[in-house]
């Protein structure tokens, strides 16, 4: 009898134990992420888990179709790096095609559908978003080799835990440093790492907090969707860059340690 009604409440506790939400994993993401960066190899979104109700492609802040976009062609991919976020349940990935016909430093945010959204639960199984800044010859700074070149020294191994910003300090620096263009004070509330790199297009700037912007614009950077990566200490943020012109742009920090240790953007003229 008694041991019945243990078995009885364990599977109970089971039953309760058991997520209903929260599929959003890190392997998830890196697994979906993954299948992008293998789609842009191949020039094929065939394998893609795109929803079927509710998937978006965005190009340069431009909701197009996905085969309009870089995806519709075959591309070299000579660099790939992805950041997760559990909690948007959504990723990162800067893509480098420096080798092939037609050189792109690519930055793509995927999102996945959430329970926030109304889906039955967050899950990595389908693909809601692909939020994609492109930039080719003709963009900021645009040298795709060079580009490639620069990440590939970098050094984006996991952090210690205790090295690890917060995920609302990561998203303090990353709209710190967009506020920089209209607030003369923005720059001043980033910690600077001494020994920081910055990434602009293919241009390097070290200590990257030795030239700043301080203020001067009107409008204030748009759009601001962000991504953030506590156990990389990352924040990727794209948004319209207003404040120099309407661009489409990304920005991706890394802190270590609590210091900015690298910054890269993608910026399109247009
Ligand atoms: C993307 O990067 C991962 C990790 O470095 C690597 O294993 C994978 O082969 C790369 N993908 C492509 C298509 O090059
Ligand atoms: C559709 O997906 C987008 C993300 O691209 C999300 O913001 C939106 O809430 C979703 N809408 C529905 C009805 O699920
Ligand atoms: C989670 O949502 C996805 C997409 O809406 C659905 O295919 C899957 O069956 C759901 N899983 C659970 C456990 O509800």
């Amino acid at each position: 009898m008694y041991a019945v009604a243990a078995t009885a409440i364990s599977i109970l506790l089971a039953t309760v134990a058991t997520p209903a939400s929260a599929e959003c994993t890190r392997d998830g993401l890196l697994a979906a992420a993954a299948s992008y960066v293998a789609a842009q190899a191949s020039g094929s979104t065939e394998n893609l888990p795109l929803s079927a109700t509710n998937f978006t492609y965005r190009l340069n802040n431009a909701a197009v179709d996905i085969a309009a976009g870089p995806l519709g062609r075959a591309l070299p991919v000579d660099y790939n790096r992805t950041s997760a976020d559990t909690t948007a349940c959504a990723s990162y990935t800067l893509l480098i095609s420096a080798s092939g016909p037609a050189p792109y430093v690519i930055s793509t945010q995927i999102r996945h559908p959430t329970a926030d959204d109304g889906s039955s639960n967050d899950t990595t199984s389908e693909i809601a978003l692909i939020d994609t800044i492109a930039a080719t010859t003709g963009a900021l700074f645009f040298d795709a080799a060079r580009t490639l070149s620069l990440v590939s020294q970098e050094n984006w191994a996991p952090l210690e835990e205790t090295q690890r910003p917060s995920r609302e300090e990561l998203k303090r620096v990353g709209d710190a440093y967009l506020d920089m263009w209209t607030d003369a004070g923005a720059a001043d509330t980033i910690p600077w790492g001494t020994d920081c790199e910055r990434v602009e297009g293919s241009m390097l700037t070290r200590p990257c907090g030795a030239t700043l912007p301080r203020g001067g614009s009107q409008k204030t950077n748009g759009d601001r969707r962000y991504v953030v990566d506590e156990a990389l200490g990352s924040v990727d943020v794209l948004c319209s860059f207003d404040a120099l012109g309407d661009m489409p742009d990304s920005h991706e920090v890394r802190v270590e340690g609590g210091l900015v240790k690298y910054v890269h953007t993608v910026t399109v003229l247009q």
